[in-house]
């Protein structure tokens, strides 16, 4: 460090720790000093070796606190919303770039890597691209309006995100092999394969992932091997999985987890966990299928999470945690859906009340969680296999 770099650093330390908040521009890649409860290491650090550490964010419109929590612990980002079609792409032929480019700007200026999340879903997709004067559109139709957005978001995004979830959720949750969604039946079951093909076009770095919820578990599991095989067989190019994992305390299903892990990776693919959370209140409803909606129930932890609920949280994290460091030469990257309780999608799904699912609390202050599973990386140090290489190395997160 040179004299003038050391200058800077300590500048940043006394103005945080006057309760300041620096510019942005003013912390470059060194992220501050942590939260005041959070004496151990950060996640991104303990994690380096093994995969990449990340979190959902909505946007760049970040509080000063939540951003030095997001850069000190977090190597990738996702967003949550702001690259869905229905943001970006509103009305037919009219992009709206603006929220997405702030959040892959903060997240390049900080050492974040970016996720992009998600070309297609059967949700959060406006009507226009299904419709043709007042009627259904025909397959060629809405083929081409899939092919024109993906070809312009994911080229909009080339050399920027390191990887894609190109489609999210199109497996069927009961009988079916797919969901019967707008894409499926306007097009046909071939969607899947041309929205990789369009996207591996667009950007041929970016490493391309099929997402879903509850894919770990039969019979989702074997629909997803069919789905990777199906794709292979049409040419397409899928790199990897993502296992959501939207889970419930008290029911986390390790051992399919760990079956799900081995068979996607002995098809050849990578695997991510992408949207992990573990939901401390009961419900009736397994997954993340948005649209099943519960009866509003008594709000349990208004008031915070008893202590042997948040000892159940750390320990089944830990257990989980265990799993991914196992299979760390499989796995590229974790990551939470949120930052921090407060910005849990759960606190409003299946029905309204305070969820605690993740490693930070509405204060941004660690929970038991967070030191449960940094003491994992402590014990296991270097007696892993190697952990896998991910994508781009300019775009790589940084450890
Ligand atoms: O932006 C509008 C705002 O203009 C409006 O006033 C407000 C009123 O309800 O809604 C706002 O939109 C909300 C949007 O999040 C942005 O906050 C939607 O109602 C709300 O439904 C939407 O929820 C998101 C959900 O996907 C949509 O289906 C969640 O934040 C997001 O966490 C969730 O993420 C999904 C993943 O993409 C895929 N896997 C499951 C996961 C959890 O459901």
């Amino acid at each position: 460090m040179t004299l003038n770099q050391y200058a800077i650093w300590f500048a940043t330390l006394m103005v945080a720790s006057l309760g300041f908040e620096m510019p942005l521009h003013a912390l470059g890649n060194r992220p501050l000093a942590v939260l005041q409860n959070q004496k151990e290491d950060t996640l991104r650090k303990a994690f380096h070796k093994s995969f990449a550490m990340g979190a959902a964010i909505p946007g760049a419109e970040l509080n000063a606190a939540e951003r030095r929590l997001l850069f000190a612990n977090f190597n990738t980002v996702t967003p949550e919303n702001c690259m869905k079609p229905l943001s970006l792409h509103p009305k037919e032929g009219r992009f709206r770039f603006a929220k997405a480019d702030a959040l892959v700007e903060m997240a390049h200026a900080n050492g974040l890597a970016v996720n992009g999340h998600a070309l297609l879903w059967h949700k959060q997709c406006p009507d226009w691209f299904f419709m043709e004067d007042g009627q259904q559109a025909g397959r060629e139709r809405v083929l081409q309006r899939l092919r024109t957005h993906i070809a312009t978001v994911a080229g909009h995004f080339a050399g920027k995100v390191q990887s894609w979830d190109v489609v999210n959720e199109a497996i069927d949750d009961k009988d079916e092999y797919l969901r019967k969604s707008k894409w499926l039946t306007s097009i046909g079951e071939d969607f899947i394969a041309e929205a990789f093909i369009v996207a591996h076009k667009a950007d041929p770095k970016a490493e391309l992932y099929y997402n879903d919820y509850s894919i770990e578990r039969r019979p989702k599991r074997d629909k997803a091997l069919r789905l990777i095989r199906d794709l292979k067989q049409r040419g397409a190019p899928i790199h990897g999985i993502g296992i959501q994992g939207h889970w419930a305390l008290d029911s986390i299903p390790f051992q399919d987890i760990e079956d799900a892990i081995l068979a996607f990776h002995s098809e050849g693919m990578k695997v991510a966990i992408t949207e992990l959370d573990i939901d401390v209140g009961k419900r009736k409803t397994d997954g993340a299928d948005v649209g099943r909606l519960e009866r509003v129930r008594a709000d349990l932890f208004a008031n915070g999470l008893p202590a042997d609920v948040q000892q159940r949280l750390a320990d089944q994290y830990a257990q989980l945690f265990a799993l991914f460091l196992k299979h760390q030469d499989k796995i590229t990257r974790v990551t939470f859906w949120g930052l921090h309780d407060g910005r849990s999608w759960l606190n409003g799904w299946p029905f309204q009340r305070t969820n605690h699912p993740l490693f930070w609390d509405r204060d941004l202050q660690a929970k038991p969680a967070l030191s449960a599973v940094l003491a994992l990386t402590r014990k296991k140090a270097d007696k892993n296999p190697q952990p896998m290489a991910i994508g781009d190395s300019k775009l790589s997160p940084q450890p």
